[in-house]
């Protein structure tokens, strides 16, 4: 897909504050920085469309972009920012949480994980809930560029045997770097076709 125009929409606090929208929306959720927001940069290939930061918890509102007029791309505050406070933690998770489970036009949310690291208690706490809620989402490997092959290897292999010890199939998986562009036009080609789906 060709990324013809990328734009902020706004910033929002809450799921009922969200513009109100008709369009295919697509989340990226994950842990504080995993690298979300650089992803969101990547794909739609404008360096400073979304915050980033080497300080974890940079993204704290849901964020709306509007992609080619078509569809939107929306970048979320991170889970599990272990510096924030406790309240303020529960906040963040409450209103993603409410987002997750109440944004009608939600079509498709990308998790987000860390390709460095093996399984994670609370990325995979998060991926049952979604099971649970029957949310449709993807998972995303990031920071690739930073990750020797064969730890790649073995941390995704962990990852598919954990799931498949709870699940029957496996969403469909992607390996991405923001930095080298890694998997890029996959997830683009994935949204694309997901678009065209719903027509
Ligand atoms: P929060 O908004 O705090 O939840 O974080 P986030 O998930 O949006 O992460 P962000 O995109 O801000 O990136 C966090 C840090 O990781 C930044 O220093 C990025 O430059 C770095 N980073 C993100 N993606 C990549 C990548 O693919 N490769 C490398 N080498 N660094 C990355
Ligand atoms: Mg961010």
């Amino acid at each position: 897909m060709i990324i013809k125009s990328a734009e902020f929409l706004v910033s929002s606090r809450l799921v009922e504050q969200c513009p109100a929208s008709q369009i295919p929306e697509y989340a990226f959720i994950g842990r504080s920085n995993v690298g979300k927001s650089s992803l969101i940069n990547s794909l739609t290939g404008r360096k400073n469309l979304a915050h980033t930061s080497s300080t974890p918890g940079k993204t704290q509102l849901i964020n709306h972009f509007l992609i080619n007029n078509q569809w939107h791309l929306v970048d979320l505050p991170g889970y599990g920012y272990a510096r924030s406070s406790k309240a303020k933690r529960a906040q963040f998770a409450g209103s993603i949480m409410q987002y997750i489970l109440h944004r009608e036009e939600l079509t498709l949310l990308f998790v987000l994980l860390d390709s460095r690291l093996e399984p994670q208690q609370i990325d995979l706490d998060f991926i049952t809930r979604l099971g649970e809620c029957a949310i449709p989402f993807a998972l995303v490997f990031t920071k690739s560029d930073k990750t020797k092959q064969r730890e790649l290897d073995k941390n995704i292999t962990q990852y598919k045997t954990t799931l498949l010890a709870e699940w029957e199939t496996l969403p469909r998986i992607f390996i991405t770097s923001a930095t080298t562009g890694m998997g890029r036009e996959e997830l683009l080609v994935y949204i694309e076709e997901i678009n065209r789906s719903l027509h």
